[in-house]
């Protein structure tokens, strides 16, 4: 999604801005562009490719200075174009003045448009961004502070902005309102940057603003005002940013990698916990757990499939009922609020907009008590949440999230252990079990990983694919919706995926020979159920390829291909096999020659509406 750096210095710091953005370029985008403060003019390069040719393009045109912006781009209002791509330039009659980047959305740009046209500005693009532009430029009367402050009262909607103006050569303003935006602090330099991320190895000092402020930044001073044009200070953080992430090692793709990663990841994420406790969620947690009665879960993609799966074992184990809402939809909907209820949000970035939108809607309605799971420790997620519960699945490059699923599906089994300790359904044995359970985790991951030749020799049949069902029952619906998801999004190909019980209502007219169905059989309660499903496919001619436990006696024959899984692992079962899913999704992405890390029009982080 959309990204944005700035920076005031006293050497070139376009290497700083164009490094700013490779580091945000795994967040997905489809232009880019840079402009500087030269020599009392503005100069800028755009660009429809990657963030590497803009590199190319801004050494041969000599573009340089000691004051800029720059930006990634994921188109909403305009094409993916050259002329749509920020900063957005403005100025009356002659060179333009003002140079602008923005994330988000302005709803009221319709109208902003129709009146700045009759002011006499010309536009050059279909964004709402420019109208930004003209705009601050309109307003503008020798002190761009004050010019930003103006301009922000007229905008309705979200955004995130940086802006510089040729007339103050070593200022840049900056204003957020529902898209984050952080300030870097140097030493005689200063930065502006949509996630701190994007300053890594340039600070490590951070201050992370709140809606409604308004920031100066110059290269010895930075002044903020709030929503009120109050001035405010605001924390100053020492974040300990991932550099190394970037290294691909031998794996072909960051997809790949952080697939393989994931026997790290969960065992960081454990980090070697040996007795459960409710203040592993944070000071606090043993009396909001006490206090409420109901937990309601508020996630999006992936993160609300984890959601799914944590509701069959908070309401199993710690006998706590539990609903799992997609963010965006909650939000607006008319619900009924409960002020016992434990609001979790589960969130790969922490920055998902309808995510934190969706916890404002339920903090506005009474609802207090809110716990987050999240894998940046700095977000704004984090930051809006009394609780939390910090995933360590390290930086996740690949927009399809794998190692941020099995560690929420980990951090999710902790809470679920947490709340039975409070709620008395806790045994000893239980809980000693799923500890035990947990801790084998890692290791059981790798014997799950050891079966990717086997799956590779599937993706290749995969590939000519154009529909594929996927099939789970009970805890394991989740992990099919997800399987799902993951093939949908990287290898493009059209997949569905359904309680197998609900095959004979409508999905079964889609079986045929050409239909692959992928079918999750662990040996549980429902296993004798889930074969029946399995031969509803069969009699239609359907083939079934099934990720089975060893001891379900399902075996490979006519129309039937059956990869083991290494052992049944019970509660935690979804966990395991969710592996296979990514690597078949991976592979058969990988035969139909997609760009698996960057699909085609999707984001990491997605902080728009
Ligand atoms: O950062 P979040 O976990 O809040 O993101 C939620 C979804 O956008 C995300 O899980 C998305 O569905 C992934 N691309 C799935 O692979």
């Amino acid at each position: 999604m959309c990204g944005i750096v700035g920076a005031v210095g006293q050497h070139d710091i376009t290497p700083i801005l164009l490094e700013g953005l490779k580091r945000l370029e795994y967040r997905g985008y489809d232009s880019c562009g840079v402009a500087v403060h030269a020599e009392g003019e503005l100069r800028r390069a755009r660009s429809t490719q990657r963030v590497a040719e803009l590199v190319e393009q801004v050494k041969a045109e000599t573009i340089g200075g000691y004051t800029g912006v720059a930006h990634t781009r994921w188109a909403t209002h305009g094409a993916p174009a050259t002329h749509n791509a920020h900063p957005h330039f403005s100025g009356k009659g002659g060179a333009p003045r003002i140079a602008l980047v923005h994330n988000g959305i302005i709803e009221n740009h319709d109208e902003l448009r129709a009146e700045l046209t009759e002011a006499g500005y010309a536009f050059e693009s279909q964004t709402d961004t420019e109208v930004i532009a003209h705009l601050v430029d309109h307003l503008y009367n020798g002190d761009l502070f004050e010019a930003l402050q103006q301009a922000v009262r007229r905008l309705q909607g979200a955004y995130a902005i940086a802006v510089f103006c040729r007339d103050e050569p070593h200022r840049v303003v900056g204003a957020r309102q529902g898209s984050p935006l952080v300030v870097g602090l140097g030493d005689g330099e200063n930065f502006l940057a949509s996630d701190a991320l994007a300053l890594a190895g340039t600070t490590d000092q951070i201050i992370y603003l709140e809606d409604g402020d308004v920031v100066d930044v110059q290269l010895s001073r930075v002044w903020i005002v709030d929503g009120e044009g109050k001035p405010t200070e605001r924390e100053v953080h020492t974040v300990h940013l991932h550099t190394a992430a970037a290294d691909l090692g031998p794996y072909l793709h960051y997809m790949q990698k952080e697939i393989f990663e994931q026997p790290r990841a969960v065992a960081d994420t454990l980090q070697d916990i040996d007795t459960i406790t409710p203040e592993l969620f944070g000071d606090g947690a043993y009396k909001v757990f006490k206090d409420i009665d109901r937990v309601l879960i508020l996630a999006c993609g992936t993160s609300y499939y984890a959601g799914l799966t944590a509701r069959y074992w908070i309401e199993s184990v710690a006998k706590l009922p539990v609903d799992v809402e997609i963010a965006s939809e909650y939000r607006y909907r008319v619900s009924v609020p409960n002020p016992r209820t434990l609001v979790v949000t589960i969130s790969q970035s922490g920055e998902t907009a309808d995510t934190l939108a969706a916890l404002k809607h339920a903090r506005s309605l009474g609802m207090e008590h809110t716990l987050t799971i999240c894998n940046v420790a700095t977000s704004a997620m984090v930051r809006e949440c009394k609780l939390h519960y910090i995933t360590r699945a390290g930086v996740e490059i690949g927009v399809a999230s794998t190692k941020a699923f099995t560690t929420q599906l980990t951090a999710l089994c902790l809470l679920t252990l947490a709340l039975a300790q409070v709620k008395g359904q806790s045994t000893d044995d239980m809980e000693e079990k799923l500890l035990r359970d947990l801790r084998h985790l890692p290791v059981a991951i790798g014997a799950v990983l050891a079966l990717e030749p086997q799956i590779i020799s599937w993706a290749d049949r995969f590939a000519s694919k154009e529909h594929a069902l996927f099939l789970g029952r009970g805890m394991h619906y989740p992990i099919a919706l997800e399987g799902a998801l993951k093939l949908k999004e990287i290898s493009y190909i059209h997949a569905e995926a359904y309680p197998a019980g609900e095959l004979k209502h409508g999905p079964l007219a889609l079986v045929t020979d050409a239909m692959p169905v992928v079918t999750i059989a662990p040996n549980d309660e429902l296993l004798e159920k889930l074969k029946s499903n399995m031969q509803e496919v069969r009699a239609r001619g359907g083939e079934l390829y099934v990720f089975a436990d060893s001891d379900t006696r399902i075996a490979s024959g006519d129309g039937m291909h059956v990869i083991r899984m290494p052992e049944n692992y019970g509660k935690l079962s979804p966990i395991l096999h969710t592996i296979p899913l990514q690597l078949l999704a991976y592979h058969t992405a990988v035969a139909r020659g997609t760009d698996v890390d960057k699909p085609r029009n999707l984001a990491k982080s997605v902080t728009v509406e």
